[in-house]
């Protein structure tokens, strides 16, 4: 019931020709995947990638957006902006974000109901550090950041909604949390998504795992019931390493 969907975010790397060569290779080796894709290039290579990945089985995504239609907002990018180069998915909240930009939960809540209100889909991030995790407060973290995500959100909108749990310590360090680990969480922002919306929304909705997915781990991570797919970083960045988790059999 629920398919996989596998996107690679590809943070502030490649250039442009770098980008069309990647989105190339990915389109030509993807094409007869069974998954659910997105990739999220850096702004200045959504122009770029998009009518490479136009009409494919990979959807165009951008790592971030503001909170305003538009404005006196320097250094921003608006969703008309997005939405014109035709971005269908926004990542919100990335560990990135509110950790070493500041962003908190009231602000990536703007950006969360904006986003759906033009119609896009939304790929929200929550994910514990570990100080959290040592004191026991990863499920606490979690459901705090998918509630307040999600606030003002109409049930109408849940159904473009991915939720992406990324415990900040396995980000780009190479550790991974356990299959086990990582499924408890997911079945914990499950039970949220259920108290928020009801069981049918709960059993529906896809939770990505992010942090060091790479092709040997993917196969397990994916296996387990609550893991529906992967947000993946750095294995993102080349042909050879993101096919094998977009594919993992
Ligand atoms: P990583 O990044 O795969 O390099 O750990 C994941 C992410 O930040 O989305």
């Amino acid at each position: 019931m629920r398919n996989y969907y596998i996107a690679g975010n590809w943070k502030m790397h490649k250039t442009r020709a770098e980008a069309a060569e990647l989105a190339k290779a990915l389109a030509a080796g993807l094409k007869d995947g069974k998954h659910k894709y997105l990739v999220a290039p850096s702004f200045t290579l959504l122009e770029t990638v998009a009518p490479i990945v136009r009409g494919t089985n990979i959807r165009l995504g951008a790592q971030n957006m503001a909170e305003a239609e538009e404005g006196a907002n320097t250094g921003e990018v608006s969703v008309l902006q997005l939405k014109d180069l035709g971005v269908q998915t926004v990542i919100l909240g990335h560990s990135e974000r509110r950790h070493n930009y500041h962003e908190d939960d009231a602000l990536i809540n703007k950006k969360v109901r904006l986003a759906l209100q033009h119609g896009l889909e939304v790929i929200l991030c929550v994910g514990e550090l570990l100080s959290d995790r040592e004191a026991g407060k990863a499920e606490t973290v979690c459901e705090t950041q998918t509630v307040e995500g999600l606030k003002g959100v109409p049930a109408a909108d849940l159904s473009r909604v991915v939720i992406a749990y990324e415990p900040v310590w396995a980000i780009g360090t190479g550790k991974t949390a356990t299959p086990e680990d990582a499924d408890a969480i997911h079945a914990y922002i499950r039970t949220v998504i259920g108290k928020l919306y009801g069981g049918d929304e709960a059993a529906r909705i896809i939770i990505q795992y992010g942090g060091s997915v790479k092709p040997e781990n993917a196969k397990d991570l994916m296996a387990k019931e609550n893991i529906d797919g992967a947000l993946v970083g750095g294995a993102a960045l080349k042909v050879e390493t993101f096919t094998p988790i977009a594919k993992f059999a």
